[in-house]
């Protein structure tokens, strides 16, 4: 069976084919179409920018894709997969639309699938190459979606049921990293730079906040003080505040100043989003930890939740780097298991969702 993956949900333009095999998706292809050099001059991505470079690129990626993976054309292909939300209107348009005409034309099945399942499912992904590593995946499982646009942890009891156990309340880590990036005029997207600078600086020079770490205090019917449990949601837009205070502080930005208040930044990002994890799959009882999402390349983070995931009894998955920012190979596996479970959606009625949850 060969899948066909679209994804345009921000600012990558992106197809890929992947092919079942003996029980695992070997990526034929996996084309990414960056617009980061357009969108560096803004310092963030441009909705209307990021949508008129999906149009010009979709063909040619497609193009590409397809002659990459020595499949000659649609015809050749089993099913096709696309996003359908959340993300920007103009961007996930682009998508959609390309794979409802192929679908229609070549008179195959079609599935749309939410961007945050396929993050998840770039964990069910190998590349052809390193393939000995075949992922023998185990429900119940906790995962961290650790993106530009989301910071999620979420329950799943088995394939495609998710429970939310707590969300970003107000700025997702990617976000924090690309808005940190941007004070210190680093350039975009910020997490890579950051990730970088923070190797030869001193995560213990400044002490910045760690915010919802501690449980609330209430008082109980009979007068007494009983403190709750942490809850699994996550603020980082005090720690980017705090960050940013620092910057002003200084009248002269040094390298060093640079290399230590992103090490310190990191830090607290990093502590923050590994022991939330840890008390996520404890209280769960699950033995699995996957972890995705854009942020998940940051190799600090993946070692250090690798760690403690190891250290606590847990199995740990994480995807190679290069499907933990947005891809269509990740999108086509999550559409893969839709399919296999749900069936194909219909043409007429999948539309977009800007904001679409997972459920
Ligand atoms: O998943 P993704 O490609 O797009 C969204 O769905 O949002 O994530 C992009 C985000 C950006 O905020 C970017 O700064 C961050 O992932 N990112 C990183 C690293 N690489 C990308 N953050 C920290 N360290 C990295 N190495
Ligand atoms: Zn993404």
């Amino acid at each position: 069976m060969v899948i066909l993956g679209i994804e345009t949900s921000c600012d990558d333009t992106s197809v890929a084919l992947l092919k079942l095999g003996d029980n695992k998706l070997d990526i034929l292809s996996n084309i990414v179409s960056s617009q980061i050099n357009i969108h560096n001059l803004y310092g963030g991505v441009v909705p209307e920018v990021a949508s008129r470079a999906h149009i010009e690129n979709m063909i040619p990626v497609l193009k590409k894709s397809l002659r990459d993976a020595k499949i000659k054309s649609v015809k050749d292909v089993d099913l096709i997969s696309t996003t359908c939300g959340p993300g920007l209107v103009g961007s996930l348009v682009v998508g959609i639309n390309t794979a409802k005409t192929l679908a229609f034309a070549f008179k195959k099945p079609l599935v749309c699938v939410n961007h945050l399942e396929g993050h998840i499912y770039a964990n069910l992904v190998r590349e052809v190459k390193s393939q000995k590593s075949k992922v023998k995946i185990k429900f119940p499982l906790v995962v961290l979606i650790v993106s530009g646009g989301h910071t999620m942890l979420v329950h799943m009891k088995d394939h495609l049921k998710y429970k939310i156990l707590g969300e970003t309340k107000d700025d997702a880590a990617g976000e924090a990293f690309d808005k940190v990036a941007r004070v210190l005029n680093l350039g975009y997207p910020g997490g890579p730079i950051i990730e970088k600078l923070a190797e030869k600086g001193d995560a213990e020079y400044f002490k910045f906040p760690r915010a919802e770490m501690e449980g609330k205090t209430i008082r109980l019917e009979s007068g007494f003080l009983k403190k709750l449990p942490p809850n699994l949601d996550f603020s980082f837009s005090g720690l980017k505040t705090s960050v940013i205070n620092e910057v002003r502080k200084k009248r002269r930005v040094t390298d060093k100043f640079k290399k230590d208040i992103s090490a310190s930044f990191q830090e607290a990002v990093v502590e923050v989003l590994v022991q939330k994890t840890l008390w996520a799959a404890e209280r769960k009882k699950v033995k699995t930890i996957f972890i995705s999402g854009g942020v998940a390349a940051n190799s600090y983070l993946k070692e250090k939740l690798k760690k403690e995931s190891l250290k606590n009894n847990f199995n740990f998955f994480a995807p190679p780097k290069i499907l933990c920012t947005d891809n269509a190979a990740m999108i086509a596996a999550a559409g893969y298991f839709k399919y296999k479970i749900k069936g194909p959606d219909s043409l007429k009625k999948i539309k977009i969702d800007p904001n679409l949850r997972l459920k």
